[in-house]
């Protein structure tokens, strides 16, 4: 009688165990659950594929959405081209303001600054980038700044008195050179120029144009990558800037500057991010690699510097 009354006991206390240990291991899961970012994202109201988008991030920037409120804005954001997370909120704020803009122009906008006024909140040009050190209207070089190495260009394929970093002169020449073969003649017009030479030729412009005009034409003293020694205004002999794009030499350009390192540095149509009219003359040096990413991806410098470069 009392063995089969223990026998009782320890099955009860069996079952008793057995139970608690279910309980337990639902309790820990549903823990796990409600803690987890797939069920919070849920309850916020974000659907399976948008919480999979969400879910692509670090850690700590998830831990920063699940504090704010539901905007579907957010993963359509994430999976846009150059969408940089620093930058979420003032594309956020822009796209409230702006809903006539689509999400890729918005982080085309807020990456390259274009959302800031021109020339307000200078920043220093990062020197140390070398061919991809960015100015613009938004960095400058000091009054000082000189690049070393200059070279002369040779004056087959330059107007006396111009100046380029090595690099850039000896990959101008080998452009040139395969230009030169098809019997296209290429010549700088414009090249290296000091702050005081840029200072003049705004100035000059100014007298003319006024601020707003020259502002878009040419750049303040300090804000022209000429100044960098990676800069080249190419000239067709007697041809005139303005009829330069329609000439097959432009063409060419426009195709096969890229494989020696160069890139239209002020497109057509693209005014709004690189701040200056399109400019069919100017190219700028930045290494093969780059030239041939900004050529394939149709992007402009500005836009690569934010988000390769300063990122
Ligand atoms: N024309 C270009 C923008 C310059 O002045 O550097
Ligand atoms: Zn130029």
């Amino acid at each position: 009688m009392k063995k089969r009354r223990l026998k009782k006991k320890v099955k009860i206390i069996g079952i008793g165990i057995i139970l608690l240990t279910i309980i337990i291991i639902v309790l820990i899961k549903l823990s796990i659950l409600f803690n987890s970012y797939e069920y919070k994202l849920k309850k916020i109201g974000y659907n399976k594929e948008e919480t999979s988008i969400i879910l692509k991030l670090d850690e700590d920037k998830v831990d920063e959405i699940i504090t704010l409120e539901l905007n579907k804005d957010i993963p359509l954001l994430i999976e846009t081209k150059y969408f940089m997370y620093k930058n979420m909120h003032n594309y956020l704020d822009f796209y409230n303001k702006n809903s006539s803009y689509n999400l890729r122009d918005v982080v085309e906008i807020i990456n390259t600054n274009r959302n800031k006024d021109y020339y307000v909140d200078i920043k220093s040009s990062d020197i140390t980038k070398g061919n991809l050190t960015l100015v613009n209207k938004y960095y400058a070089l000091n009054k000082e700044y000189e690049p070393v190495e200059l070279k002369s260009v040779n004056l087959q394929y330059a107007y006396a008195n111009n100046k380029l970093i090595k690099e850039a002169n000896d990959k101008y020449i080998e452009l040139a050179k395969a230009a030169k073969k098809l019997n296209y003649n290429l010549i700088i017009n414009s090249s290296y120029r000091d702050f005081e030479s840029q200072e003049d030729i705004y100035k000059a412009k100014e007298k003319t144009m006024g601020i707003e005009k020259t502002d878009e034409l040419v750049a303040r003293p300090g804000h022209s990558e000429h100044q960098l020694g990676y800069a080249i205004d190419i000239d067709l002999y007697k041809t005139e800037y303005d009829k330069l794009e329609n000439t097959d030499e432009y063409k060419w350009l426009l195709e096969n500057a890229h494989k020696y390192g160069f890139i239209l540095r002020y497109p057509k149509a693209k005014e709004n991010i690189t701040g200056y009219s399109f400019e069919p003359w100017h190219y700028r040096y930045v290494g093969i690699e780059v030239a041939e990413y900004i050529y394939k991806n149709k992007i402009t410098f500005d836009e690569y510097y934010a988000y390769y470069i300063e990122k």
